[in-house]
Parts: C-alpha cells; sequence; structure tokens
C-alpha cells in the first residue's frame, strides 16, 4: 500500500494501444519530456496540474506487459490508468457505450488438462480485479463525461457505461460467429465478459506481481462481427482520442 505523500508526489501513468487514442491527451500536456526506454516513448508532464506518465502498451498481451514494466520499475508509477477501444460482446453493449472494467480474463489462456482452461499456470487464478476506488472514479468520469459532452455522446443515441468483466486475447475478434462463439463458451465457464481486447488481462497480472492499482475504460468501438476491422480503425480515428480526452480531465479532476 503505498504512502498517501507518495501518490502525490509519484506520477500517475495513462496508458493507450494506439497513438488515435493518445493523441488528445498529448495536446493537454503541460511541461512535456520524453525518454526513450525498451524502444518506447514515454512522456512526462502535468496534465490538470497532476505528474502523469502518457505511454502506448502498443498492441497484444506481450507489448501491453514491457510497457506496464518499465511504467513501474523505470517511472516509479504507484497507479496505471488504461484508455482505448474494445469490440463489445456481451447483449446491449453498442458501438459508442464505455466498458469500465471491473476484473479481466485472457480468453486464449489454455493450458488444460494441466491446469483449468483460463486459469493463469502458477498463480491459482483464473481473473485479475482493478481498483475499486480507480475504477469507482473512472466509470463516475466516463457517465460524466457521456451525460455532459454531446458531441462526445454525439452519433451514439442512447450510449451507455457498463462495468464488468473484459476478456483479452492475442486476437483481433472478427467475425459474428467467432464472437458468438467465444461469448458463449465463456460464460459455459463462468465468464460473463462484456468486451474483448487484446492488452487489458495482461495489464492486470502486472499490476498484480508489483500491487500497482489500475483501472481500465473502453470504448466500444466494434461489434467483434463481420464489419469490426471496418468500423475499428474510422471509429479510433474520428472518436476515440476525444472520449479518453474527457473522460481523464474529468478523472484527474476528481482524483
Ligand atoms: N479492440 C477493439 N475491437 C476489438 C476486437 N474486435 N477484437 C479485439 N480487440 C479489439
Amino acid at each position: 500500500m503505498p504512502l498517501a505523500s507518495d501518490l502525490v508526489t509519484s506520477p500517475i501513468a495513462i496508458l493507450s494501444a494506439l497513438p488515435q487514442e493518445q493523441r488528445g491527451l498529448m495536446e493537454l500536456l503541460q511541461r512535456p519530456r520524453k525518454v526513450i526506454h525498451a524502444s518506447r516513448d514515454f512522456w512526462l508532464g502535468d496534465l490538470h496540474g497532476q505528474p502523469v506518465v502518457l505511454a502506448l502498451s502498443k498492441i497484444g498481451k506481450v507489448a501491453a506487459a514491457t510497457t506496464t514494466t518499465a511504467l513501474i520499475e523505470r517511472f516509479g508509477v504507484l497507479r496505471i490508468v488504461f484508455t482505448g477501444v474494445a469490440g463489445g460482446l456481451g447483449h446491449g453493449v453498442k458501438v459508442g457505450d464505455v466498458v469500465v472494467a471491473t476484473d479481466f480474463v485472457q480468453h486464449d489462456l489454455d493450458a488444460s488438462p494441466l491446469f483449468p482452461r483460463y486459469q493463469v499456470p502458477l498463480y491459482g487464478k483464473t481473473r485479475f480485479h482493478c481498483d475499486a476506488v480507480l475504477s469507482a472514479l473512472l466509470f463516475e468520469a466516463s457517465c460524466h463525461a457521456l451525460a455532459h459532452e454531446s458531441r462526445m455522446a454525439h452519433g451514439f443515441a442512447g450510449a451507455c457505461v457498463h462495468q464488468g468483466l473484459i476478456a483479452s486475447g492475442d486476437r483481433f475478434v472478427s467475425g459474428a460467429d467467432e464472437s458468438r462463439r467465444l461469448r458463449d463458451l465463456m460464460a459455459r465457464a463462468g465468464h460473463d465478459v462484456l468486451a474483448v481486447e487484446m492488452e487489458g488481462a495482461a495489464v492486470a497480472q502486472v499490476c498484480m506481481d508489483y500491487g500497482v492499482p489500475f483501472a481500465v475504460m473502453r470504448t466500444i468501438s466494434d461489434r467483434a462481427d463481420d464489419s469490426a476491422h471496418i468500423d475499428f480503425p474510422s471509429f479510433v480515428d474520428a472518436v476515440a482520442s476525444r472520449y479518453a480526452r474527457v473522460v481523464i480531465e474529468r478523472f484527474l479532476s476528481k482524483l
């Protein structure tokens, strides 16, 4: 458990997967300084008077684990927040909605019959939990942003914020049959998945290893169906950066 004085002085990390998702935050960053480490650009500076490090996880679980480890080991961050996009998997999780994660599971992890399907070997765990306090703040910030930012919700009538399980795997899920199969298979194993992406569970596992609290918000860019590969890039370019910026501004102002 970090001391309160450490939380004031150590930067909070804000992770995004892609440059397009980070762009809005970069525009707000005060006193930006770039540090290159582990073949990555880390941007130090202030957002809303708080010291922050902005970083890209890149795509996939291994890349995300490297960035997360570097943030903790090299930059001494004691809290990590991830903003990005995800494919909607759960019933009623629509493009334009936001999902704030409660916990993560790796949908492509299968060391059976040595270990139960989805369990992370030698951890004795299948799900990795997000920090309740940071997640509650992120949930509030997401609700506030959707309610008060008409430009944000523009084009997504009835957009709402969900809270629940996200599944990560090293695969872009882009087929209606595949996403239905994945949802049903996981539900049968007791995992009711709201959304699918490619990094969160790795960030969660590294954060658990180091005892670093973290929280994740993902805007739904596609339904992981046959048009996911078309919806994803246009959403990321047009909308994701704005969502991240508005939600993180509110989140930091309440921290
Ligand atoms: N991130 C955004 N959409 C996704 C999808 N359909 N599959 C995996 N990761 C995603």
